[in-house]
């Protein structure tokens, strides 16, 4: 067990030492990585003594097949025990998955179940990069990464107030607007609304929304697509999406988007919005039950 630890705790220094590396590089955090050096080994510690529990606890539902007890009794027990067993994750994510203050960690609180899996899939299946968080999660068997999506999908908390205060002109916030609401029929692009909902809010089951995101995250996430460092199940249709934005817009967007409020009902679009199907191109491996034209039709 000794040697156990240190290897742990090698492994979580040198991942430590990679994420400040990229996120600084990523996001322009140069200037405060003594400073996140020092946050993330509190963290990392914080992290590997909450995992000791949760890893006990895990351990069970990831190992042993169904178990034959009655549904009822389980679901019952549920949520008390996720809460507990997702403390590792909520370290980094913010109390109930309401995202960490600094932009960097993402909500996970009543995000689309099926998104939230696609995306526990995606880091595990190095589709994503994020090493902190692959190592915790590479143990997990699938249904269980579904059970802790499920979890966090079904929390319901408050948003906080759009927060996003970078310098652009008005100009190129329409602009923004323009992408979002109205796409650009010349580049073949229709709006983002089409596929994340009229609100904006996502549409479940596997489409997020795009509001309640700060401007780092939206940032981050673009430029990753754009990079080829973000992927999602094959055909990517978020890829094809950024492509077809010039670089300089991509801002102009996030800027528009980050400053939005979110509407009264936060929660995702039970469906696409009616409208016309989406080009074949852009059809989403991970969102199968968005309407797609079939070959011949426009
Ligand atoms: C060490 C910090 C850390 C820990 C611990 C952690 N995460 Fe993450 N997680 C992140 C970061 C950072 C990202 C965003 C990475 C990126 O920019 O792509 C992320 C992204 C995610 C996403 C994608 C969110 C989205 O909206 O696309 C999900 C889902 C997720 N984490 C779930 C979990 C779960 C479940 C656990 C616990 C088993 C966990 N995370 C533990 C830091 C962490
Ligand atoms: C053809 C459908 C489609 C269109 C059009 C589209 N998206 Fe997406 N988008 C998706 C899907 C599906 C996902 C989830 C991908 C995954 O599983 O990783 C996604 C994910 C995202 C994410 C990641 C959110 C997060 O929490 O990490 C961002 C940001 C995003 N889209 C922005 C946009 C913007 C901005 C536009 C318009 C310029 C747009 N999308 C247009 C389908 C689409």
């Amino acid at each position: 067990m000794a040697l156990k630890t240190k290897t742990a705790e090698a492994h979580w220094t040198s991942g430590i030492t990679r994420y400040c590396r990229r996120f600084g590089y990523l996001q322009g955090m140069r200037r405060s990585l003594k400073l996140m050096n020092l946050i993330n080994i509190g963290v990392a510690s914080g992290l590997w003594l909450l995992c000791v529990s949760v890893w006990a606890q895990t351990a069970a539902p990831v190992a042993a097949p169904a178990s034959p007890r009655s549904e009822t009794a389980k679901s019952a027990r549920f949520e008390d025990s996720m809460a507990e067993r997702t403390r590792a994750c909520t370290a980094c994510h913010g109390d109930q998955g309401r995202a960490g203050p600094d932009g960097y960690y993402p909500r996970l609180a009543g995000k689309p179940a099926g998104y939230l899996h696609n995306q526990l899939r995606n880091f595990a299946q190095g589709r994503r990069h994020y090493e902190l968080m692959t190592r915790l999660i590479d143990p997990l068997s699938d249904e269980y990464m579904a059970e802790m999506a499920r979890y966090f999908a079904a929390l319901s908390l408050p948003y906080p107030p759009p927060s996003a205060s970078n310098a652009i002109s008005p100009e190129r916030l329409a602009r923004g607007q323009q992408w979002v609401t109205q796409g650009d029929a010349a580049r073949g692009l229709p709006a983002c609304t089409q596929c994340h909902g009229v609100r904006l809010t996502g549409v479940q089951p596997h489409v997020p929304g795009l509001l309640g995101l700060p401007l780092d995250y939206l940032n981050a996430q673009l430029g990753a697509w754009q990079t080829g460092q973000r992927k999602a199940h094959a055909p990517d249709c978020m890829a094809e999406v950024v492509k077809r934005i010039p670089p300089e817009d991509l801002i102009a967007i996030s800027s528009w988007l980050a400053r939005q409020p979110l509407p009264a009902d936060t929660q995702a679009a039970a469906r696409p919005p009616a409208g016309p199907a989406l080009p074949a191109a852009l059809r989403c491996g991970s969102a199968p039950e968005l309407p797609v034209a079939t070959k011949g039709t426009p």
